[in-house]
C-alpha cells in the first residue's frame, strides 16, 4: 500500500443508486483523506442524504463499492458499519424524547463495552458514566444533564444528536444538515463545535448554509441530480462557473 493510500478514511468507487428509475446517485467517486472535513453540496433532491446513507449501510448501493479504512463495506449492515468506526447524525433529530440528556448519551456509549454478560461489572459502569460526562462537557450540554431530552430547545436537541453520534467514538462522523432549522445564535454554536470536532475527527458536512460550508470546509464536492458536477477548496468551488449555474438555476 502507497502511503497516499493509507490516509484514505472512505472512498467510493462508481457508486450508484437507483430508485426505479430515479438515479439518486449516478456513479459517484470520492476519496476523503482521514482528518478532512468535507463539505457536501448541491440542489435539493441532489442525492446528498442518499450518499450518506448508503455509506452507513441504511441503503443498499444499486452498484459499485464503498471502501472504510482500505476495506470494504459495501452491503454489510448498519450496525456492523457503525462498530466499525461510521456514525451519522440526521437532518431530523433522533434522540429518545422520554430520557435525560445522560440516559440518551449512556446508551450510546455502553454499545462500544457490548459483552455477552447482561450484567455490566460497576468499574465499566464508572467508565461509560466518566465517558457521558466528558462528551456532555465537550458538547457544552453539561448543564443540561438531567434534562428531559424533550424539554430541549430545538438547538440543544440538535447537539444531543451530535452527543449521540460521538458516543461511540466514531473515527468518521456524518452531519446531514445540522444547522437546518436552528436560530442564528444556536447555529453559530453548533458551527463552532463542528469546527472543533474536526481538530479530530474526519467529517463529511452536507450543509445548505453556504456562508458556514466556506467556513468550515478544507473541500467541497457538489452534487447534482447524483452526479459530482465539481470538487475543490472552498474558494476554487466558490469561483467555478457550473457550480454558480446550478446554484442560480436551483434558485428560479
Ligand atoms: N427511499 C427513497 N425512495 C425513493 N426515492 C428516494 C428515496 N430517497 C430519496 N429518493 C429520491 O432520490 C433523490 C435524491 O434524494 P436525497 O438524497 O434525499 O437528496 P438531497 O439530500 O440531496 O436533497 C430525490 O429525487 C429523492 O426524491
Ligand atoms: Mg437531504
Amino acid at each position: 500500500m502507497k502511503d497516499s493510500e493509507k490516509s484514505i478514511i472512505i472512498e467510493t468507487h462508481e457508486l450508484t443508486k437507483s430508485f426505479g428509475g430515479l438515479v439518486a446517485l449516478n456513479n459517484v467517486n470520492l476519496r476523503i483523506p482521514k482528518g478532512e472535513l468535507r463539505a457536501i453540496i448541491g440542489p435539493n433532491g441532489a442525492g446528498k442524504s442518499t450518499l450518506l446513507n448508503t455509506i452507513t449501510g441504511r441503503l443498499t448501493p444499486t452498484s459499485g463499492e464503498i471502501y472504510f479504512l482500505g476495506e470494504k463495506i459495501t452491503g454489510l449492515p448498519p450496525h456492523e458499519i457503525a462498530r466499525r468506526g461510521i456514525a451519522l447524525s440526521l437532518q431530523i433529530v433522533q434522540v429518545f424524547p422520554n430520557l435525560s440528556v445522560f440516559d440518551n448519551i449512556w446508551l450510546g456509549v455502553k454499545m462500544r463495552f457490548k459483552t455477552r454478560n447482561p450484567f455490566i461489572h460497576w468499574r465499566q459502569l464508572k467508565v461509560i458514566e466518566e465517558k457521558v460526562i466528558e462528551i456532555c462537557k465537550k458538547i457544552g450540554l453539561e448543564n443540561k444533564i438531567d434534562e428531559i431530552a424533550s424539554n430541549l430547545s430545538h438547538g440543544d436537541q440538535r447537539l444531543l444528536d451530535i452527543a449521540i453520534a460521538l458516543s461511540t467514538n466514531p473515527k468518521l462522523l456524518l452531519l446531514d444538515e445540522p444547522l437546518a432549522g436552528l436560530s442564528v445564535k444556536e447555529r453559530r454554536h453548533v458551527s463552532n463545535l463542528i469546527k472543533e470536532l474536526s481538530q479530530e475527527k474526519t467529517i463529511i458536512l452536507i450543509e445548505h448554509d453556504i456562508d458556514a460550508v466556506m467556513r468550515l470546509a478544507d473541500r467541497i464536492t457538489v452534487l447534482d441530480r447524483g452526479r459530482v458536477i465539481a470538487e475543490g477548496t472552498p474558494r476554487e468551488i466558490s469561483e467555478d462557473r457550473q457550480v454558480q449555474e446550478v446554484y442560480i438555476g436551483s434558485r428560479e
